[in-house]
């Protein structure tokens, strides 16, 4: 695997991969192909070495360029995704173009150009809620938020394009993940963000005890690696970090990082259908040699850190697009 697709590398989660794939493997090419939408940024990818790393700005609900930017490459890795289910609540449409459009176009130009490896990066939210244990691979999935459910879509196709043509497709699906370069309407680094500027934290009211699991970055990146490079096609594999904790626990963690106090917590209207508690079992991935590094005590306070050292690379985006956002989806709260 000498040259990799990895299409959406311009958000949290690829560019971390593009970085990950650039320092492990030194003969490795890496082409980045993103729409850069609102989350698609080129300051996450500043660290990719030109010599070893292109860019190509492309659509992957686009056939003609992605059958383009896969042209010579060995195996292709998506994460390119709209990614936010509070953003899939107010309007689902960029959703099913391209988490499921987008996916079907990636799955068709590989089995036409007889890719080794098409690795689809989906997410646990798939499984749905669930209260009590963890969900394997094998449970069936009840996806019940527009976001989950068009991952949810993408992947069902993904799978039967390994089942029907034998394309060599893999999926994993990730538990909630945090570092740096996280755009700042995820949880993490709204609330750190928010901290940092003394502006209210919104915690869903109602939603303060819901739970999930969280994930360093470079730990997912390195999940779905093991399982690009030794998992096995038409399987799927859950990566997860291992550190359950309710939305209060890491809001209040939150506030001690950044030495503010709990007056800054705001409760708001409850997100709708908000799923109460997120959990999958790991063991299959780990059964490959899989294991996640960053103790989340430490993960937590370095990515705290970033932020707080990182001003230039969150400001802009909080003043840009976002603040209409932001006024929209907390405005009514
Ligand atoms: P992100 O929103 O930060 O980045 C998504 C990237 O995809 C952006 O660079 C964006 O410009 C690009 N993109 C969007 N639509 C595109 C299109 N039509 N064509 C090309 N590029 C497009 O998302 P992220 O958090 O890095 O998530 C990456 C993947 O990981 C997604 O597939 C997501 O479902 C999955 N995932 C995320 C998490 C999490 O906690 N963030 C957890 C599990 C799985
Ligand atoms: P989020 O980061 O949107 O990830 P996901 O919904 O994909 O798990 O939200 C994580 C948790 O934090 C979820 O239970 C919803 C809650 N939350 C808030 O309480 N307030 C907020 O402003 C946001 C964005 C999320």
């Amino acid at each position: 695997m000498n040259r990799i697709l990895v299409t959406g590398g311009a958000g949290f989660i690829g560019s971390a991969f593009v970085r990950y794939q650039l320092a492990q493997y030194p003969d490795v090419h890496i082409v980045t192909m993103d729409k850069l939408t609102y989350a698609g940024n080129l300051d996450n990818l500043r660290e990719a070495d030109p010599a070893r790393h292109t860019f190509v700005k492309g659509d992957i609900a686009d056939a003609a360029a992605v059958a383009g930017a896969m042209s010579g490459c060995d195996a292709v890795v998506n994460f390119a995704a709209e990614t936010h289910v509070d953003r899939s609540i107010l309007g689902a449409s960029e959703f099913l173009r391209t988490n499921v459009d987008g996916v079907y176009n990636i799955v068709e130009a590989a089995k036409k150009q007889g890719l080794e490896r098409v690795l689809l990066v989906s997410t646990d939210e798939v499984y749905g809620s669930i209260d009590v244990g963890s969900f394997k691979e094998s449970d069936p999935i009840t996806p019940r938020n527009p976001y989950s459910a068009a991952k949810a879509g993408g992947e069902l196709l993904g799978r039967s394009y390994h089942t029907t043509f034998g394309v060599p497709v893999i999926i994993t699906r990730g538990s909630n993940t945090y570092g740096p370069y996280q755009y700042p309407e995820k949880v993490l680094p709204l609330f750190v963000t928010n901290a940092i500027d003394q502006e209210p934290l919104p915690l869903y009211r109602g939603g303060e005890h819901n739970v999930r699991d969280w994930l360093y970055v470079d730990d997912h990146c390195s999940g779905i690696d093991v399982a690009l490079r030794n998992g096995v096609p038409g399987e799927i594999y859950n990566v997860a970090g291992g550190n359950e904790r309710e939305n209060i626990q890491l809001t209040r963690r939150i506030l001690e990082l950044t030495g503010r106090d709990e007056s800054l917590i705001k409760l708001v209207a409850d997100r709708p259908g908000h799923d109460r508690r997120y959990s999958i079992d790991p063991a299959k991935l780990k059964a490959l040699g899989w294991e996640p590094q960053m103790p989340w005590d430490e993960g937590i306070a370095q990515t705290v850190r970033w932020y707080q050292q990182n001003e230039w690379w969150w400001r802009k985006i909080k003043s840009g697009e976002f603040k209409e956002y932001y006024l929209r989806q907390y405005g009514q709260r």
